[in-house]
């Protein structure tokens, strides 16, 4: 893994053959991998083991699997996640204050009972597809999605969640809501240039990485690429001069 890359990969692929050809080609160049709902379901949980052969027992899985259910059922998936030595997961924190709590200690007595640390619990606030006539119309929330997303920010802070995952136009409210220590998981990246795709607000990795993120999600603009390696050390250095330069 690169020491200060801060790009965690999505291996948004349906075989478990293509997500570790990606891993294999790329672990040398990012924080970590993110693993999906498409490739879990397609794949098994084997992958995960997998990956770790592959790309040493030490790398860093984000399981992206949003739980949402009663407290006890995602306290049960949270600490079989823990035993398979996820690095992060992540919750709905629209599953309310009380589940997130199941899940962080659950994941810690997971972690504990395998010799493990804890995995990162990381909640979603509003997702992205979401826009105000969904929330306002569909859902009934009367507030904006800016002051819903940081109202379920801070539950989930509240709850003892370590960060949220965010749109990074979100950054800068969400630090200013929720401190210096929480954990801000970015996606829709772009670096200039890029076929921004099916994201709608982008920002490039500097900018993303001086208004506050830590880990950025970037994904076809590295593994689309003709040189995936190449790409991906431009997002580092790119983030690595923002960094240093502020
Ligand atoms: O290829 P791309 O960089 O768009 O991939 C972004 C990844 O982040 C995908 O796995 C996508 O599901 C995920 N994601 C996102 N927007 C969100 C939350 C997650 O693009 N709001």
């Amino acid at each position: 893994m690169h020491p200060t890359s801060q790009i965690l990969l999505p291996l948004d692929t349906d075989t478990a053959d293509k997500a570790l050809a990606l891993a294999s080609q790329l672990q040398g160049e990012v924080a970590g991998f993110k693993v999906g709902l498409e490739l879990i379901n397609a794949a098994g949980f084997g992958l995960l083991h997998q990956l770790q052969v592959v790309a040493g027992p030490d790398v860093k899985i984000f399981y992206d699997c949003k739980f949402h259910d009663i407290p006890n059922t995602v306290a049960g998936a949270a600490r079989a996640a823990a035993r398979r030595g996820v690095w992060m997961f992540n919750v709905h924190a629209s599953g309310g204050g009380a589940m997130m709590r199941a899940a962080v200690e659950a994941a810690a007595e997971g972690a504990r009972s395998g010799g493990l640390a804890r995995p990162l619990v990381i909640a979603v606030t509003v997702l992205t597809s979401i826009d105000a006539a969904t929330l306002g119309g569909e859902l009934g929330v009367s507030e904006s999605v800016t002051d819903h997303v940081i109202r379920l920010a801070r539950l989930a802070q509240d709850s003892g969640c370590d960060g949220v995952v965010a749109s990074p136009h979100e950054i800068a409210a969400l630090r200013a809501a929720c401190g210096p220590d929480f954990t801000l998981v970015i996606p829709g990246v772009r670096p200039a240039g890029a076929d921004p795709g099916d994201q709608r607000r982008v920002m490039t990795p500097g900018e993303a990485v001086r208004a506050g993120a830590d880990y950025l999600v970037v994904g076809r603009p590295i593994t689309a690429a003709p040189d995936p390696v190449a790409a991906a050390r431009r997002v580092n250095a790119e983030a690595d001069a923002a960094r240093n330069n502020g």
